[in-house]
């Protein structure tokens, strides 16, 4: 298959991606460190200088750049430029404390433009098409970053933002959309609605949908895919760095999301040690920015687990799916657990649906793990249900080798997320 992307650059040689991340990565050491002083002070702490970078692993000499780092500096303190020049600020509200703020100049919203509608095009995306996006507008990216990047790629946009699901499947119905950008757990909200309301999803306008904001397996694709005859392809990003766009599928290979080097510098570390891994090891993904005036990142930590991996579909490499974020990962009873590891197996049921939860309890001294996940319609059926339940308990012993409960819901009876879906309820911490 002859290779072609939005932009030239996707499919250079390693060789001219790399001189243009060190020509990109030097002048942004620079313009953090001359401008921001909160990394004139990080750098001076550590001893290093932006003319001791000269060749892409002098990068590993520069300190990390936490959330903490942003918390610290609330609200515009990681600017880098006098606050006048920055047209657009995006907040992400964050579990607890202060929000993190991100500021981006005139030319920053375009490198953003630029980078998602490279993004919807590598997702088979074409100008003329028509875009529904149902990723939240306001202070998350996620919406506005579709926007603009739809446009850019000169498509019909309809910014319908999250909520109102039934309005979601009419305008969907009613404009006959080809592109659906959305987070993967609406998806499957969005797909029960159609069914509720009488209507074949497969038979409707959609052909491609570009998922992301949340972690998301290959068994949550064929569930959509099938349930929409679509091609559902991964979007990535993160509003410290820039917002989705900062890694993008592509639909020939669908194989995970191939980074925009020329823009975005991944390194994999290991998040104990903070020593940098080769390509292809699992560990926490960390982005320098390249091109990026307002508020430039350095080694910016993003707690996000995956691993690098070579280029497929463009010369630029690849991100693995997401595991998970290391936040997300609990232990219980000695054993590592991610949301995504129990989606996998529950998706292993055709009974079973993508809407779950897991709760975290402790009883006495252990703590316990209960899976909620509701029955698709036609397979609700209480004796099928038992077996279905035990069937998943067992695969879930045998693959992550966790004891769990299972228990499996009736249709509608798991609450839907309307952007970002929250897996995990921790009740450990809770008398009782
Ligand atoms: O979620 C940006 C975005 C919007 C990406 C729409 C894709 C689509 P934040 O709210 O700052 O920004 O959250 C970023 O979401 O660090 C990951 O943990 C998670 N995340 C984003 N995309 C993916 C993905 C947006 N494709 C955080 N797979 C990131 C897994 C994802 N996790």
């Amino acid at each position: 298959m002859a290779m072609q992307g939005f932009d030239r650059i996707e499919t250079a040689s390693r060789d001219e991606i790399a001189a243009l991340q060190v020509e990109r990565l030097r002048a942004t050491l620079h313009h953090a460190y001359a401008n921001v002083p909160h990394y004139t002070a990080a750098f001076d702490a550590a001893g290093v200088h932006p003319d001791d970078f000269k060749r892409l692993e002098d990068l590993a000499k520069f300190p990390f750049t936490t959330k903490h780092d942003l918390r610290a500096n609330y609200p515009f303190g990681m600017f880098a430029v006098p606050r006048e020049k920055i047209v657009r600020v995006h907040a992400s509200s964050g579990t607890t404390g202060k929000p993190t703020v991100v500021g981006y100049t005139a030319k920053d919203i375009d490198t953003w433009s630029h980078v998602a509608a490279r993004s919807i095009y590598a997702a088979g995306g074409r100008p003329g098409m028509m875009v529904h996006v149902a990723y939240g507008y306001g202070l998350f990216t996620g919406g506005l970053g579709a926007h603009y990047g739809a446009e850019r790629l000169g498509c019909t946009v309809v910014p319908v933002s999250g909520g109102m699901t039934e309005r979601q499947v009419q305008l969907i119905t009613d404009f006959q959309p080809d592109i659906i950008m959305v987070t993967p757990s609406y998806m499957l909200a969005i797909l029960d609605e159609f069914r509720r309301q009488g209507l074949d999803p497969r038979a409707c306008s959609l052909k491609i949908g570009i998922f992301g904001a949340e972690p998301w397996t290959n068994a949550m694709r064929a569930e959509i895919e099938t349930g929409f005859a679509m091609d559902a392809v991964d979007i990535y990003g993160l509003s410290e760095v820039i917002g989705p766009g900062v890694a993008n599928e592509c639909i020939e290979t669908k194989d995970g999301p191939h980074i925009w080097e020329d823009h975005f510098y991944p390194e994999i570390i290991d998040p104990e040690t903070g020593a940098v891994l080769p390509d292809g090891t699992p560990g926490e993904l960390v982005f320098t920015s390249l091109t990026k005036e307002g508020m430039p990142v350095i080694r910016y930590r993003t707690r996000d687990l995956t691993r690098l991996l070579p280029g497929t579909a463009r010369t630029m490499r690849r991100m693995d799916k997401v595991t998970g974020r290391s936040d997300d990962m609990v232990i219980v009873r000695g054993v590592n657990m991610f949301p995504t590891q129990i989606e996998e197996q529950l998706l292993k049921s055709e009974a079973l649906t993508g809407h779950y939860h897991i709760v975290l309890t402790r009883e006495g001294r252990m703590d316990e793990v209960t899976v909620h996940v509701e029955a698709r319609p036609d397979f609700y059926i209480p004796d099928i249900m038992v077996s279905e339940a035990s069937a998943a308990v067992a695969r879930i012993k045998d693959t992550i080798g966790l004891s769990t409960r299972v228990v499996i819901e009736a249709p509608g009876a798991v609450e839907r997320s309307v952007g970002k879906a929250r897996r995990l309820v921790d009740r450990r911490g809770l008398l009782g």
